[in-house]
């Protein structure tokens, strides 16, 4: 089976092909076409994503995604059997673009489309690093962080999700992000922090761990970022300050580290799950792999996309599409829309409100 999949729900704009033999299963993925056209550059002058000119940007680009996606596959919109696209949550102009290509293509192709929560889509993105001495299978723990999410539930299955937190007001690429602006680095802040941390003492300053102990699983990042902001005051002043910059960011970054870590552990004890996933954007910092595996010790398994697959893509996309077109191989082209919002909470515990499972 051929499928499309097409990501346009923030700055990038994404096509890709992935193949999966009848019989295979999400392990087998094998990826044709990977396309991905990110638009830093137009973003990086305001220090974050402006919508309209995101809108504007993946209209322009995803004509020749597509066309580069089919040629690096070397096949055409006939050869596909499924069509799957990023329908929320996201900046509605991007979702808009990729539905209205994706629903083009399903049609002229005659075949089905499926919308795919953008973060479903990562929660699947590991399945494309199969190790043989190491298979990922449900199920597992997994610690999605993006730009705009953080998120822990525990995968029992495909669409079998239960939920376990999430944060209460920034994501963690966000604390990334805003964190960067402060320490004038540019944007996106997560790369960036993470340079300029390599040469950093991550001890030197004792930014605050929020923990909230009550509600175990969800996690708060906005307190830590007042808390950097209020450390810089006189730096942002231009008054005499003691810290070097290096350290700033690596303490800061090991703040957020220690929180993802300890949490992520915390789940994995909680529900007996002796495999952990981390996947979005901030899943590829290194300082965040490296202190898992420290800390996770030879119980618990650990699962990452590959590098380039961390942060936005359509390969996830085809991935989780190919997952949905099995269990629901009528899905119409024409009943589809795109939603801004979508609390991923929507696809989780599904049963105890007797829906199905995907
Ligand atoms: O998943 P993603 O590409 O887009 C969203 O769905 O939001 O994640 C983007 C986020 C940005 O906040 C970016 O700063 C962060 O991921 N990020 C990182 C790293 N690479 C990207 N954060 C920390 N370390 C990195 N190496
Ligand atoms: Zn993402």
């Amino acid at each position: 089976m051929l499928i499309l999949g097409l990501e346009s729900s923030c700055d990038e704009t994404a096509a890709a092909i992935v193949e999966i033999h009848d019989g295979g299963g999400l392990e087998d993925a094998r990826v044709l076409a990977n396309v991905v056209v990110s638009q830093l550059k137009e973003h990086a002058l305001y220090g974050g994503v402006v919508p309209e000119l995101a809108s504007r940007a993946h209209i322009r680009h995803i004509g020749p995604v597509l066309t580069e996606t089919f040629h690096q596959a070397s096949l055409t919109p006939k050869n596909i059997h499924g069509v799957a696209v990023t329908i929320g949550p996201g900046l509605i102009g991007g979702l808009l673009v990729g539905l209205a290509t994706a629903k083009g293509v399903a049609l002229a192709a005659s075949v089905p489309l499926v919308g795919i929560h953008h973060m479903e889509g990562h929660l699947l993105s590991p399945f494309l690093t199969q190790s043989i001495a190491k298979p990922l299978d449900f199920p597992f723990v997994a610690l999605l962080v993006s730009g705009g999410h953080t998120i822990l539930l525990h995968a029992r299955g495909l669409g079998d999700y239960e939920f376990l937190g999430q944060t209460r007001d920034d994501a963690v690429g966000e604390a990334f992000d805003k964190g960067a602006r402060l320490l004038k680095l540019g944007y996106p802040g997560g790369p960036a922090i993470e340079k300029m941390a390599e040469k950093g003492d991550p001890h030197r300053i004792p930014f605050p761990r929020i923990m909230l102990d009550k509600k175990k699983f969800d996690f708060s990042f906005s307190g830590l970022k007042t808390s950097l902001k209020n450390h810089l005051a006189p730096w942002l002043a231009g008054e005499a300050f003691a810290d070097r910059i290096e350290d700033v960011a690596a303490s800061y970054q090991e703040a957020i580290v220690d929180t993802l870590t300890g949490k992520a552990l915390a789940a994995c004890r909680h529900t007996g799950s002796h495999r952990l996933l981390v996947a979005g954007g901030v899943g590829a910092n290194q300082r965040l792999r490296a202190r898992l595996h420290e800390d996770a010790g030879e119980e618990i398994a650990l699962y990452f996309p590959p590098l380039s697959m961390c942060t936005d893509n359509a390969t996830m996309i085809a991935l989780a599409g190919w997952a949905h077109l099995q269990k629901n191989p009528r899905v119409h082209w024409g009943t589809l829309d795109a939603r801004a919002r979508w609390p991923i909470r929507e696809l989780c515990n599904r049963e105890k409100m007797g829906a199905p499972p995907l």
